[in-house]
């Protein structure tokens, strides 16, 4: 459903994605594990339309998008609910507000029906009870959540995350991990996460893909990987088996 083909994106003479070639399953966890710098953001802004690749294409449903008008990109950004690394929470409304406010820009609804969704995203990344609270007074794992109830409440069909997980503690590591495996099999999304953590990953995706430079250098299932000679899986495999 989601097909990448011979991506290329430089920047200047720089060549960040090097004909990158990937499938993508319906409703499958892909992880995308990669050193820093290696074009994973980058993999993820190309297909929501953020950045547009310089050669190759991508598809999505049967469509190829990457030429597509800023207008046109539109509903295709409407499929790809994304949650950025940092939640960037508007500080001056309520958790209810910043969760409803994609809702009331993107759709006509009633006051009932937004207040419905809002509350089911919300008891989606368990957190109920604190819709009349600012993001200041509540602790950076849940804001994180609440940053994913926000991009849940949408209901997108095809989920990305970038580093869901970079700067939590092991404990709420774990309770986003579980969520992200949760929202997938619930919801029936497709998931594409970009992480540092090969533990996470062999934990609770279906395929796992580890570039290097802009290539990728393996994938597989995790037990596929687990038996990986390729150096670069090695070095990521090294931190779990320690
Ligand atoms: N808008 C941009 N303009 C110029 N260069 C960029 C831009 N976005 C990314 N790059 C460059 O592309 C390369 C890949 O960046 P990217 O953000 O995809 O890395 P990453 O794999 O996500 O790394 P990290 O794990 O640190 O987040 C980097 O060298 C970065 O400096
Ligand atoms: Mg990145």
């Amino acid at each position: 459903m989601i097909q990448f083909k011979n991506l290329i994106k430089r920047f200047g003479d720089r060549t960040v994605l090097k004909g990158l070639s990937l499938d993508i399953r319906e409703g499958e966890i892909l992880f995308i594990l990669g050193t820093s710098g290696t074009g994973k953001s980058v993999l993820l802004k190309n297909l929501v339309g953020l950045l547009r690749p310089d050669e190759g294409e991508i598809w999505i449903d049967g469509e190829e998008v990457s030429r597509l008008s800023e207008e046109e990109y539109l509903p295709v950004r409407k499929k790809c609910g994304m949650v950025f690394q940092h939640p960037a929470l508007f500080d001056s409304l309520t958790i209810f507000e910043n969760v409803a406010f994609g809702l009331r820009r993107h759709y006509r609804l009633d006051e009932e029906t937004i207040s419905l969704k809002v509350k089911k995203a919300l008891s989606l990344v368990h957190l109920t009870g604190i819709e009349n609270k600012k993001p200041a007074e509540i602790s950076y794992g849940m804001q994180k959540r609440v940053s994913l109830a926000r991009t849940v409440a949408l209901e997108p069909r095809i989920l990305l995350f970038d580093e869901p997980t970079t700067g939590l503690d092991p404990v709420t590591t774990n309770a986003v991990n579980q969520l992200i495996l949760d929202l997938s099999r619930t919801l029936k999304t497709t998931s594409l996460v970009v992480s540092h953590d090969m533990h996470c990953a062999l934990g609770i995706a279906d395929r796992i893909v580890v570039l290097d430079k802009g290539e990728i250098v393996a994938l597989g299932t995790p037990d596929e990987m687990k038996k990986s000679q390729v150096p670069l899986v090695r070095d990521f495999l090294a931190e779990v088996l320690a």
